[in-house]
């Protein structure tokens, strides 16, 4: 594409670390070609009120690298929602798809690079099936986005469960108690895998793998029997019973997500009723979310922003930008959306950590 001269971008979603290091370098490898960047604020909502658009200026970058959040805003509520669970995406209404289009193309854009996860990215794919020449990046703390090897933000996010394990581990094994830590994962456990199997956990209850108390229960024991007095557990907050329902703090309205979290709780109370242990939960929540990226986020951050870029100079619109080690790749947008990558419950990862006697309480 000979013509780009300016382009856009936006955050969609819940944020995650990593997001201003993709802005810092879809800014400066627009510049390096002579492109001016427009971030629309605030989501997909941004499209929707132009005026609260900024240009971004690659001499302001500079910190962006390492900074947490996203200096653009998102929002995962709003007119463009599209998802109300897994799989269930709705249209978005014609009327929407229409003033998006005709705001972008007012201020003479020739591509919107959208950055986002599941939900973000199938509104993305609807404004580009409208006639918006669209580029997907892939973000999700959760790593659950298919056809991408990972998502960035999932390692700082297994940092960050990771850190907390080995800070749980030495107060746990010092008063002989069972700790549970959930963390986030909706429908997939990647990250209570990951940490799990990192920060020494012992029980790793994920979506994708129901559990029983009885086997829980029944690791703690075997721990007990060897002298083990302490019992790490980690919860996705997705996890739940074989027949049981998930556990969800907030029902939501009719147009989002149920929130989900308390799987935590509610297995650390019925832990300690059956195993007469002390037993304490800690909820990780949105520290996950929070703060900088790591220094593998970063790097996939830029050469993600980079490979957007690229993109749009050969015109590949209707394309995500994936990770399929060693390189960076364009996949349609298509192949990632709709069908959510889960822990395969047979799969290397949890092998690994079945090798070692972890329980997945099943
Ligand atoms: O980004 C996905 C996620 O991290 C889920 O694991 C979690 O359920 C959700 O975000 C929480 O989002 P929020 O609190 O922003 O509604």
């Amino acid at each position: 594409m000979n013509d780009t001269t300016a382009i856009g971008i936006l955050t969609g979603g819940g944020d995650c670390p990593g997001l201003n290091a993709v802005i810092r370098a879809v800014v400066k490898a627009g510049h390096m070609r002579g492109w001016k960047t427009l971030g629309f604020r605030n989501g997909f909502e941004g499209l929707l009120t132009p005026s609260r658009h900024v240009w971004l200026d690659y001499r302001d970058m500079g910190h962006l690298l390492t900074q947490g959040g996203t200096i653009l805003g998102t929002t995962n509520r709003g007119r463009f929602a599209s998802k109300t669970g897994l799989g269930e995406a709705q249209r978005i209404p014609r009327e929407i798809l229409d003033e998006a289009k005709a705001n972008f193309h007012a201020l003479g854009l020739s591509a919107l690079v959208c950055v986002g996860g599941d939900g973000s990215l199938t509104i993305a794919q609807q404004l580009f099936e409208h006639g918006v020449p669209v580029i997907g990046v892939p973000k999700t703390i959760d790593n659950d986005l298919d056809a991408t090897t990972i998502t960035f933000g999932f390692d700082s996010a297994v940092c960050c469960a990771t850190d907390a394990l080995d800070r749980l581990h030495t107060t746990a094994e010092s008063h002989n108690r069972v700790m549970v830590l959930e963390v986030m994962g909706r429908h997939a456990g990647w990250i209570a895998v990951s940490a799990g199997i990192s920060g020494g956990g012992d029980i790793i209850l994920i979506p994708e793998i129901p559990f029983s108390y009885d086997k829980i229960c029944a690791k703690i024991a075997e721990r007990e029997s060897v002298g083990r007095k302490f019992t790490l557990v980690v919860a996705a907050e997705g996890a739940r019973l074989r027949d049981g329902a998930l556990v969800v703090a907030d029902a939501g309205a009719k147009d989002r997500e149920v929130r989900l979290g308390g799987i935590g709780s509610v297995v650390a109370r019925e832990i300690e009723k059956l195993t007469e242990k002390e037993t304490r939960v800690c909820v990780l929540g949105h520290l996950q979310r929070g703060g900088g990226p790591t220094s593998f986020d970063r790097l996939l951050c830029t050469r993600f922003g980079a490979r957007a870029v690229d993109l749009i100079a050969r015109g590949q619109f209707g394309f995500m930008v994936a990770l399929r080690p060693p390189d960076t790749v364009a996949v349609p947008i298509t192949e990632a959306i709709g069908r959510l990558r889960r822990v395969p419950a047979d799969g290397d990862l949890v092998r690994a950590a079945r090798a070692l006697g972890i329980s997945f309480g099943d």
